[in-house]
């Protein structure tokens, strides 16, 4: 019988070690262990041994027991501690690898400081007004003063979609939109796209962005229009900044000026950036013809009103330093990034 135990013990070890699965193991424990196993089946023949003989089967089959649970035990620690490591291993990631970059975008410089105006002029109280870039030639020029043959018009030449549909050419045209379609007390500004048939250069585009602005109410005067420039030139260039309103012609706004800034990188001493001026130009501006008003039904002896329009680009390329306006719309992205 001992050495049956001595068998069964080392069948079982050698058949446990060779073992990777827990479902085997437990077939395993029932073969060895289990109330129909192969030790159970020695201990029942206990009752045939001698008085003597029984204790010390007895203990062996004990150990022999203890012996192979052991081993079984460590078996199914060892196969559990091996998958562990293996799902692990498997679902780990390399914390290490770089990862894919993400792309930031950032603002254009021209969306920067059209923002910028736009709060600003906030601030004083306008509403943002928008229009149509495709427009009638009423809105653009007949309603803003300049009749069919006005001699004007050569400067503002577009690009026509029929004799009477155009592409706008400033936004003024927003001037006549609103009054026509809301009462004073008027204060807008109107952001927005202009075209004119010129040829592509550092200062010119057949495509660029005007910022209009109109006030209209009783007892609006050039004083209004002079302290809202200059409030707006002073945060966009600092208090340092002077204006300079120089006597111009418009059709649709009497008396009529141009409006400079102080140069922003000599300060008014005179550079090659205001080529030696002083001052550079930035916009035009008005108080609204009374023909105009009177066009869009408000009585001018009534109400008066100011307008200004400025070029964005120029405030852009004078904010930055921008030396050629075509870098504006050329999408490379190495100058687009610096903003
Ligand atoms: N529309 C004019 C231009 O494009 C600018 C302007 C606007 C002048 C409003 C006076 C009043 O040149």
């Amino acid at each position: 019988m001992k050495e049956q135990l001595k068998k069964i013990e080392e069948l079982a070890v050698s058949e446990l070690s060779s073992c990777t699965e827990i479902k085997a193991l437990d077939e395993l424990r029932i073969k060895y262990l289990g109330k129909k196993g192969e030790l159970t089946a020695i201990l029942k023949q206990m009752g045939k041994l001698s008085a003597e003989e029984r204790p010390v089967i007895g203990q062996l089959a004990n150990k022999v027991r203890a012996d192979i649970e052991e081993t079984l035990n460590n078996k199914l620690a060892a196969i559990k501690a091996n998958a562990q490591a293996e799902k692990i291993a498997k679902e780990s990631i390399d914390i290490t690898l770089p990862g894919k970059k993400q792309t930031i975008g950032n603002l254009h410089p021209l969306t920067i400081v059209e923002n910028e105006i736009k709060d600003i002029f906030m601030g004083m109280g306008f509403n943002i007004a928008d229009g149509p870039e495709i427009d009638d030639d009423y809105h653009v020029f007949e309603a803003l003063n300049l009749p069919p043959d006005h001699p004007a018009r050569d400067t503002q030449d577009t690009f026509y979609i029929s004799d009477n549909i155009l592409l706008r050419t400033q936004t003024s045209s927003v001037q006549v939109h609103v009054m026509e379609n809301q009462k004073p007390p008027i204060r807008i500004i109107s952001p927005g796209r202009v075209y004119r048939s010129d040829a592509v250069d550092a200062t010119h585009s057949p495509i660029f962005h005007q910022i209009e602005g109109l006030v209209v109410d009783k007892g609006i005067k050039m004083s209004d229009l002079k302290g809202t420039l200059e409030m707006l030139m002073k945060k966009l260039y600092g208090n340092d900044c002077k204006l300079r309103f120089r006597p111009h012609h418009f059709p649709f706004t009497e008396p009529s000026c141009e409006v400079d800034i102080s140069c922003y990188m000599c300060g008014g001493k005179g550079c090659s950036v205001c080529k030696g001026e002083g001052f550079i130009e930035l916009l035009g501006a008005g108080m609204v013809h009374p023909k105009v008003l009177e066009g869009c039904g408000i009585d001018s002896n009534v109400y008066s009103g100011f307008a200004f329009g400025l070029g964005l680009e120029r405030m852009v390329t004078a904010r930055y330093d921008i030396s050629d306006m075509r870098l504006l719309y050329e999408n490379d992205m190495r100058f687009l990034k610096q903003f």
